[in-house]
């Protein structure tokens, strides 16, 4: 059964670009490079799926749950003058199913505090992987919510659901998966960039 994973609405444009003005730095400081193919899984309105189609020529898959999210990404990839090779209007969980070759990279941002079933999902980004792939997580600092401003207003998801590094580490490394660094990108985020141990 699909199921929107809980406190993971797209945010609204107008804080979203006042807190990441430069959506293709942020990609490129999470090690993604033109060579690889990348999964932007939850792509939300695609907000950072267009830069890293533009960054690695349109192989870029682009999951999201929502197919009005779906339709915005598109608007958004077309206005960067770029493309994406698949778009899948799916469940995360069920991402596998419609990932039929290995990617060199998938990319999870401003989601994974909502998943209910994080090692299953994690599984699953490790069966869509190349063997060394890539996996980067963009997550909310464990700030209290009412430390992290925008525009004047409190953001992101409530405090009990965001994680350190060191929490995040301790779910994925045992599904297989090494950390390669921790990405600080301020101000109130970090990446967390793990490798598929072959
Ligand atoms: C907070 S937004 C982040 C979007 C994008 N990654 C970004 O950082 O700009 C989270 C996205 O996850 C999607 N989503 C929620 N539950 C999902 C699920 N079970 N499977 C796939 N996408 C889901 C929502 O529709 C939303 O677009």
């Amino acid at each position: 059964m699909t199921k929107v994973f809980p406190a993971t609405s797209m945010p609204d444009r107008d804080w979203w670009v006042a807190l990441w003005p430069d959506p293709l730095d942020v990609v490129q400081l999470l090690g993604v490079i033109p060579e690889m193919s990348v999964l932007d899984l939850c792509c939300g309105d695609g907000y950072f799926t267009a830069p890293l189609a533009k960054l690695v020529g349109g192989k870029v898959y682009a999951l999201d749950l929502d197919p009005v999210m779906i339709e915005r990404a598109k608007e958004e990839v077309a206005r960067l003058n770029t493309s994406v090779l698949k778009w899948i209007c799916a469940d995360a969980q069920d991402a596998p199913q419609h990932i039929t070759e290995p990617v060199d990279y998938v990319l999870m941002a401003n989601t994974f505090h909502g998943v209910p079933d994080k090692l299953g999902l994690v599984e699953a980004v490790r069966v869509m992987l190349r063997p060394n792939g890539l996996f980067g997580v963009v997550n909310w600092r464990p700030l209290p919510r009412e430390q992290t401003i925008v525009l004047n207003q409190p953001r992101g998801p409530a405090t009990d659901l965001r994680m350190s590094p060191e929490a995040l580490k301790a779910v994925v490394g045992p599904i297989g998966f090494h950390t390669i660094r921790i990405q600080e990108l301020p101000p109130y985020h970090y990446a967390a960039i793990f490798q598929r141990s072959v």
